[in-house]
C-alpha cells in the first residue's frame, strides 16, 4: 500500500486508524505527544495529507498552531525564512513555546545575519579533512563498546551503545572530561524533556536548576579554553571565534545546549531505530549482511525512517497566503518532517524500510534551506562506522521486545530497546 501505513498484525495502529478517520478534521491536534508515545500519530498525517495538508489546530497544550505535511510544502516554508522565523524571541524552533523569560538564543533559534555568522564559527569541525580525523577515533571506540556487550543475554541497546557511543563522541567534540561524560546525556535529556509527575524532572524549576548546572560547568571549561591556543574542539572554536567570543551567557548556554542536543538524541535514537527497523524488516537484514557496501544507503534511509526530530517550528513575520490558507502573522507553522518523509508523492514506497533505495538522500531528516543540519556528515559517518563494526562482530542483533518511546513530538525516540546478541 503507497503512502498509508500498513497495518498487518499492529491492532493499536487499526484502532488508530479508525479513531483518525472518524473524528471531524478540525478536532485533529497531530503534536499531541501521547501519539508519538504510543506511535500511533501515523494514520493522522495520511489523512492529513490526503485531505488537508495544510491544517490549523486551534487549541492544544501547545495553543494553536498550523500543520505542514507535504515533503514540497515543507521545502517552501524552510526556503521562505525572510516569512517563516526561527527567532528565539518569537517562540523558538519548537512546537512548545519557550516561556519568555526563559528564552536563549543559539543559531538554530536565530534569524539572518547573525545566524550565519555564529554557525561558521562551529562549520570547520564538520568539514572532510577534520572528519577523515575523527573517523580512526569513532572506529576505536565502537570496536571497545560492541566487544565488551554481553552475549546471550538480554540487554538495553539505547542503554549500553546507543547512548553511550553518541555521548563519548559528544565528549570528544567538546574536550569534555571523559568520566564525567553522561553529565552530557543527561543535559541533553533534560533540555528537550517535558517536565511532570513521572518524568525526567518533575517541574519546570528542576529542568532549570538543571541547566544552570550545565552552563556553570561550561563556563568553567571557557575559561580554561579561552585561556589557552585555539584548538579543535568546539568549545575552543566558540570561544574564539569572532562572531561567538563575546555571547551574552544565554546564548552561551543556547548555543552548547543546541551542539549537545543536536549531537545527542538524534544520533542516538537512529542508531537504536536502526536495530529496530532491521528487526522489523528481516530481508532488509539478510540483505545487508549479505553485501555490507549497502551500508552506504543504509544510513540515510534509516534516517529517513526514523526521521529523529518529527518537527521544526517557524513564526509567520507577516500575513501571508499559503496553499490556499490564510497564515496570520504571529503564527506558529509546524512542518513534519516525520509526514513529510512518508510522503507518496515525492518518495517511492514511502513505508517500505528499502536499504537499496535509489536515491535514499532523497528526505527531509536534516531539514532544508539555511538551517538544514550542520552534523550531517558526522551523523552518517558515525552510523556507517559503527554499522561496519557490527557487521564484522555479530550476525544478528536480536529486539527481543518492543522499544519504549519517548514522550514528545520533538524528539522521535526509544528510552529502551531490549536486544539479545546470540552467541
Ligand atoms: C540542525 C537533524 C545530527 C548539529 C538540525 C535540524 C535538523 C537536524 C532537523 C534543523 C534543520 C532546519 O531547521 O531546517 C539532525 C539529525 C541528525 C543530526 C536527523 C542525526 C541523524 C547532528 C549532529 C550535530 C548536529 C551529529 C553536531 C554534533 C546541528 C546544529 C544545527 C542542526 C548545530 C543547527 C543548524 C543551523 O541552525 O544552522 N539538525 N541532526 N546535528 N544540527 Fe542536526
Amino acid at each position: 500500500m503507497q503512502g498509508t501505513i500498513d497495518l498487518a498484525g499492529d491492532s493499536h495502529l487499526r484502532a488508530a486508524r479508525d479513531q483518525a478517520q472518524s473524528i471531524p478534521l478540525a478536532d485533529f491536534d497531530v503534536g499531541n505527544p501521547e501519539l508519538f508515545k504510543t506511535d500511533t500519530f501515523w494514520p493522522y498525517f495520511d489523512r492529513l495529507r490526503r485531505e488537508e495538508p495544510v491544517h490549523y489546530c486551534k487549541e492544544s497544550m501547545f495553543g494553536p498552531y498550523w500543520s505542514v505535511t507535504k515533503y514540497n510544502d515543507i521545502m517552501d516554508i524552510e526556503t521562505n525564512h525572510a516569512v517563516f522565523s526561527s527567532a528565539a524571541s518569537l517562540g523558538g524552533i519548537t512546537i512548545r513555546d519557550v516561556a519568555p523569560d526563559l528564552r536563549r538564543e543559539s543559531f538554530i533559534a536565530m534569524d539572518q545575519p547573525r545566524h550565519s555568522a555564529q554557525r561558521k564559527t562551529v562549520a570547520p569541525m564538520f568539514t572532510p579533512t577534520h572528519l577523515d580525523q575523527l573517523a580512526t577515533n569513532i572506529r576505536k571506540r565502537s570496536a571497545e563498546c560492541l566487544d565488551n556487550l554481553p552475549v546471550n543475554e538480554v540487554f538495553d541497546w539505547v542503554d549500553q551503545v546507543s547512548i553511550e557511543l553518541t555521548t563519548q563522541m559528544l565528549a570528544v567534540l567538546f574536550d569534555f572530561p571523559w568520566e564525567e561524560r553522561r553529565k552530557l546525556t543527561r543535559w541533553s535529556d533534560v533540555a528537550t524533556t517535558i517536565p511532570g509527575p513521572g518524568g525526567l524532572v518533575a517541574t519546570e524549576e528542576e529542568r532549570q536548576a538543571e541547566l544552570l548546572e550545565c552552563a556553570t560547568y561550561f563556563a568553567r571549561l571557557w575559561k580554561e579554553r579561552i585561556n589557552q591556543p585555539p584548538k579543535s574542539d568546539l568549545l575552543s572554536m566558540m570561544a574564539h571565534g569572532e562572531a561567538t567570543r563575546d555571547m551574552d551567557p544565554k546564548n552561551f548556554l543556547g548555543n552548547l545546549i543546541l551542539l549537545i542536543v543536536g549531537g545527542n538524541d538524534t544520533t542516538r535514537n537512529t542508531l537504536s531505530g536502526s536495530v529496530y527497523a532491521l528487526n522489523k524488516n528481516p530481508d532488509q537484514y539478510r540483505k545487508l549482511r549479505d553485501n555490507p557496501d549497502l551500508i552506504d544507503s543504509f544510513v540515510p534511509e534509516v534516517i529517513r525512517w526514523q526521521t529523529p526530530l518529527a518537527h521544526m517550528r517557524r513564526t509567520a513575520l507577516e500575513d501571508i497566503e499559503f496553499r490556499g490558507r490564510q497564515i496570520r502573522k504571529g503564527d506558529k507553522v509546524v512542518m513534519w518532517y516525520v509526514s513529510g518523509n512518508r510522503d507518496e508523492d515525492v518518495i517511492d514506497r514511502p513505508y517500505e524500510f528499502i536499504i537499496d533505495r535509489a536515491r535514499p538522500r532523497t528526505h527531509l531528516s536534516f531539514g532544508f534551506g539555511i538551517h538544514r543540519c550542520v552534523g550531517i556528515r558526522l551523523a552518517e559517518l558515525q552510523l556507517k562506522i559503527i554499522w561496519e563494526e557490527i557487521l564484522k562482530r555479530y550476525d544478528n542483533i536480536e529486539v527481543v521486545g518492543e522499544p519504549k518511546r519517548v514522550y514528545s513530538s520533538f524528539v522521535k525516540g526509544y528510552e529502551t530497546l531490549p536486544v539479545r546478541i546470540a552467541a
